[in-house]
């Protein structure tokens, strides 16, 4: 166990008290990356008092391993044109930080008004990488985690909290 569920839920009401006062009066599009950010945004968006539209985009880098290949896809892009648009990306984990430069690169392209990150996680070499994320839940440090939205191998998404794997169970 590293991060525990109630820990978790408070961190979720704290962003969105932060990000209800910097988006005050403004018309809000969350972009939740599939599949791993699905248990952030349904949190996030109901912790959120303004209201705002959600979207969806499935990429993926990893595929079953637990390395990033670097090897970025869409799987599926956006319903929504996002130019002029304020968006907020809605993320569990900046871990390489390979998956999120490549989308705010594919985005910016979009011509939105802003455009800003939300992660729940992120890893130390996303911190040397000076992604600039402006939502951030907690800084852990450099292992291989699962729950709350985060696989391997497709497991373990569905677990409230964050736990780090055991090394016998991904075999180094
Ligand atoms: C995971 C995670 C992030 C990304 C972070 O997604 O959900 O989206 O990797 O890694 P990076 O910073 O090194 O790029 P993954 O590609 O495993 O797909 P998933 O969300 O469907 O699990
Ligand atoms: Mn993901
Ligand atoms: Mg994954």
């Amino acid at each position: 166990m590293l991060i525990p569920e109630d820990v978790l839920q408070a961190k979720i009401r704290e962003l969105a008290a932060q990000i209800d006062e910097d988006y005050a009066g403004q018309d809000l599009l969350l972009v939740a990356v599939l599949k791993g950010a699905v248990m952030v945004m349904a949190d996030l968006a109901r912790a959120l008092h303004s209201h705002v539209s959600v979207d969806f985009m499935a990429v993926s880098s990893y595929g079953s391993g637990t390395k990033s290949s670097g090897v970025v896809r869409i799987l599926k892009d956006l319903d929504t044109d996002i130019s002029g648009r304020h968006v907020l990306i809605v993320e569990d984990i900046v871990d390489s930080g390979l998956t999120l430069s490549w989308l705010i690169d594919n985005l910016r392209t979009r011509q939105p008004a802003s455009l800003e990150v939300c992660t729940i996680l992120r890893k130390p070499d996303a911190v040397k990488a000076e992604l600039d994320v402006r939502y951030v839940g907690f800084d852990i440090p450099n292992e291989f985690v699962v729950g709350y939205g985060l696989d391997y191998a497709e497991k373990y998404r569905n677990l409230p909290f964050v736990g780090t794997l055991a090394p016998h169970v991904y075999g180094s």
